[in-house]
């Protein structure tokens, strides 16, 4: 599916994005699980990863980061929350609504959109939807999760790879002529392959690894491919891709396949691990903080997840006022707002 240029523009005006304080190293897996540091590292790319204490949900995460996303927008006035999650704090209601009420708004349009990794561009394409038909002028997107509830605690397959954090942008009404405009949306599913990743009822997750990576890497180059191409540009055009943070590897296929190489691929990884819904405006955040995206950047935002589903649209990065508070960490990839996350623990 992708989307008609129709009705007013997506202009991205605001973000934000937290994750708890709590690092875990792969050190500290290895004491519990049958695995090691080199082979986490060799086969995901991952260091450590960010873990939520017990008692944090996920509307915690979103109210945080969605807090940020909306005073980096200066826009005080939201017409509708949409929020992507695999881990929603009940089974009903959704949880934006919820969050929608941290942020004091009340009588908003607030839902859930649930298409696991590929959550946040699906949201997007769901806030631009709204705009395009002139039923929001502004839409905040959130993308939240605590994946690292789903795993097995005792499977060193999926623990060490799934983590937690929240990311959100504020989406405007504007001209396509704008920066910050979002392009053509491209999304698409399969579901005849949903038992590659899955997570039953009352169940933990169970996945299928290397079908999925190879699912993983041919979906997101093909969908790179299709949107960069709907936008009217070349790969070469690209300066940088913020792809899904699933693996390293899968991210370093989908760059050889496209033939854009690392200085062009946003990744954080390393120290945020996969983080579902969050991982997009998590990597964006870091990039923006860190200068890896800079003001008139041509932006490629793609995505993979279990469905399976996959997603991407464009961007021209726009000159974004930082939130008040975000500043990047002691470690390169830790987009944390310590004061802000500190009060939700
Ligand atoms: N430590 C040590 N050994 C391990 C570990 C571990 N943590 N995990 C698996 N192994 C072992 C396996 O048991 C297997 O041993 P065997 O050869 O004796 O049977 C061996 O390592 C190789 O296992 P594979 O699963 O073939 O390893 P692979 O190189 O494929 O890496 C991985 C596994 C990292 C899961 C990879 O397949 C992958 O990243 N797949 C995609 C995952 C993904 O993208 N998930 C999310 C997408 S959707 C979303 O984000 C929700």
């Amino acid at each position: 599916m992708t989307s008609p240029q129709a009705g007013p523009a997506a202009v991205l005006c605001g973000l934000g994005a937290v994750l708890p304080p709590r690092a875990v190293p792969n050190a500290e897996l290895c004491a519990e699980l049958d695995t090691n540091d080199d082979w986490i590292r060799t086969r995901t790319g991952i260091l450590e990863r960010r873990i939520a204490a017990p008692g944090v949900s996920t509307e915690d995460l979103a109210a945080a980061a969605a807090t940020q996303a909306v005073e980096s927008s200066g826009i005080s006035d939201v017409d509708a929350v949409v929020l992507a999650t695999t881990t929603p704090d009940h089974l009903m209601p959704a949880t934006a609504p919820s969050v929608a009420a941290r942020l004091g708004l009340t009588g908003t349009a607030a839902f859930d959109v649930a298409a696991v990794c590929t959550g946040f561009v699906y949201a997007l394409a769901t806030a631009a939807g709204l705009i395009a038909t002139r039923m929001a002028r502004t839409v905040l997107v959130v993308g939240a999760d605590r994946m690292s509830r789903l795993p097995d605690p005792g499977d060193r397959t999926t623990r060490p790879l799934f983590a937690d954090g929240a990311g959100a942008v504020v989406l405007r009404a504007g001209d396509t002529a704008e920066p910050g405009v979002l392009g053509p949306m491209v999304l698409g599913s399969d579901g005849t392959h949903r038992d590659l990743l899955v997570v039953p009822h009352g169940g933990h997750m169970q996945m299928q690894g290397p079908d999925l990576f190879r699912h993983a890497v041919d979906r997101m180059s093909a969908v790179t491919r299709q949107a960069v191409q709907l936008a009217g540009w070349c790969l070469t055009d690209v300066d940088r891709v913020v792809p899904h943070q699933a693996n390293s590897r899968i991210t370093a296929a989908v760059g050889r396949h496209l033939e854009i190489a690392a200085d062009r691929r946003v990744q954080n990884i390393e120290y945020v691990g996969n983080t579902g819904a969050a991982s997009i405006p998590l990597a964006l955040a870091q990039a923006s903080a860190d200068g890896t995206l800079r003001p008139g950047h041509r932006v490629c935002l793609t995505a993979f997840g279990a469905g399976l589903t996959w997603g991407a649209t464009t961007l021209t990065w726009p000159d974004l006022k930082p939130g008040r508070t975000a500043r990047p960490r002691d470690v390169p990839g830790a987009v944390f707002d310590a004061e802000r996350v500190d009060k939700v623990m």
